[in-house]
């Protein structure tokens, strides 16, 4: 058993040592090696609000790179986490901006947050079944370290029905993108809690855009690479 929890702390090497230490107190690691939890997704819905604050991110560059790239109207952030992304947007006058996540943790930690603001709201749903017709058309989708969440099927799955909400000039923001460089003990860490645990941490990333019909376009913002996608123009009329 110890040796399956070192593994596993070697997998979440970028977890704070204190947060790991309540992880394991509070049975998560036993979750996983229950068979539980498959992947680091569903670990996030077990997370309890209070085990959150460790992940207050600073977002205010990136949310100040992403204004020239915003289009005006409705901005949705996936897999928004504690909203820290929103806030920073929304304090910079980006409205409406809903977020959603399957984490109800997450989601309370981040409806207090943005408490203060006016169209901001956050759902508490997987996206997978997230209907987003009452959102109207869609000028902007973020997913700011979401990619990889996703198996490859939901993954394509998600941006063709995205498809069909988008505005025609509207843009989905994926990052950041870059191929993380790990060290071998967690590269080994990956493979025995696949093999022997039934466990990932994180899927291959999906990058065939095109096949779901859109044009991406590599951007740099705030030192992260994101993708940015685009619906090829109407060539009628
Ligand atoms: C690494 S955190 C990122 C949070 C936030 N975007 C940020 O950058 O700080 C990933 C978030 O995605 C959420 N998530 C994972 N899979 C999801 C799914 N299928 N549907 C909705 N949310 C999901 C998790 O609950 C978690 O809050």
């Amino acid at each position: 058993m110890e040796e399956k929890y070192r593994i596993l702390e070697d997998l979440l090497y970028f977890v704070p040592k204190p947060i790991l230490t309540l992880a394991k107190k509070h049975m998560l690691f036993d979750l996983i090696l229950d068979g539980q939890i498959q992947d680091s997704a569903s670990l996030y819905e077990h997370v309890p609000e209070w085990m959150l604050a460790f992940q207050d991110a600073d977002y205010s560059e990136l949310a100040m790179s992403m204004l020239p790239i915003l289009q005006p109207g409705t901005v949705v952030e996936i897999g928004c986490g504690q909203g820290d992304l929103m806030r920073r947007l929304a304090s910079l006058g980006v409205k409406p901006v809903y977020g959603i996540d399957r984490s109800l943790g997450m989601v309370k930690a981040a409806r207090k947050k943005l408490d203060e603001f006016k169209e901001v709201e956050v759902f508490h749903s997987r996206v997978e079944d997230f209907n987003f017709s009452p959102l109207g058309s869609l000028a902007n989708v973020i997913m700011n370290n979401f990619w990889g969440l996703l198996p490859t099927n939901a993954s394509f799955e998600l941006l063709c029905r995205l498809k069909e909400h988008m505005e025609p000039n509207g843009k989905i923001a994926i990052g950041d993108c870059r191929e993380k460089i790990k060290s071998d003990y967690v590269v080994e860490a990956e493979r025995r809690a696949a093999e022997e645990m039934n466990f990932i941490i994180s899927y291959p990333l999906f990058m065939d855009f095109e096949k779901c019909g859109y044009h991406s376009e590599c951007v740099s913002l705030a030192g992260g690479e994101f993708i940015v996608l685009t619906l090829p123009r109407s060539t009628e009329g």
